[in-house]
């Protein structure tokens, strides 16, 4: 089986962790472990399945370096290709965009033609808007070390199993 890339900041606190759990959970030989800061369309096309962190900033916002990326990814033919998104957020703090960059992250894979697997249920979290919402399900993983810490590790163990299914 091709490894599967797991796309994210290596400058980030809680992502890091969160990457290095879900790394953990498939086990390293089905892994790599890929920095988003210094990513290259090249390197990114080399991966047919990925795993990306795309915590929320800036009130509903992409961080700078997914940002960054955004104008290079979306000249990508992405057919073919699973994708599977986690990201962290604040439901207490930001209950009107909570884990928005997932949403965000989710609408220019699926317009290069991507396909996006691993979604989990709303249920258990509380909040008022979300473009990571469809109907009563997340596109992805929504992690929330703020208010649902002890949460996170049995969240991944979970949603690696999906995964384990869906890629
Ligand atoms: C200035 C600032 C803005 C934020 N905006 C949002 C937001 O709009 N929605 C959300 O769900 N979380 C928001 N957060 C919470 C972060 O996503 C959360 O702390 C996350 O764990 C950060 O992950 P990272 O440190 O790995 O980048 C914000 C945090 C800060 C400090």
């Amino acid at each position: 089986m091709s490894k599967i890339a797991i796309c994210f900041s290596f400058n980030t606190n809680k992502t890091s962790l969160a990457a290095k759990k879900i790394a953990e959970e498939f086990g390293p030989e089905m892994v790599e472990m890929v920095n988003a800061e210094k990513i290259t369309p090249e390197e990114f096309l080399s991966y047919k399945k990925y795993v990306m962190g795309v915590p929320t900033w800036f009130d509903g916002e992409l961080p700078n370096y997914w940002d960054e990326f955004i104008p290079a990814l979306e000249d990508l033919d992405l057919k073919g290709r699973k994708f599977a998104l986690f990201g962290n957020g604040d439901q207490k703090g930001y209950p009107e965009n909570f884990v928005d960059g997932i949403g965000i992250m989710a609408t220019v894979l699926e317009k290069c033609g991507a396909t996006l697997i691993g979604y989990t249920s709303t249920a258990g979290y509380y909040f008022e808007g979300s473009k990571a919402r469809r109907g009563d399900k997340f596109i992805g993983l929504a992690l929330d070390f703020e208010s649902q810490g002890k949460q996170i590790n049995q969240k991944i163990k979970e949603w690696v199993a999906l995964l384990k299914k869906e890629f």
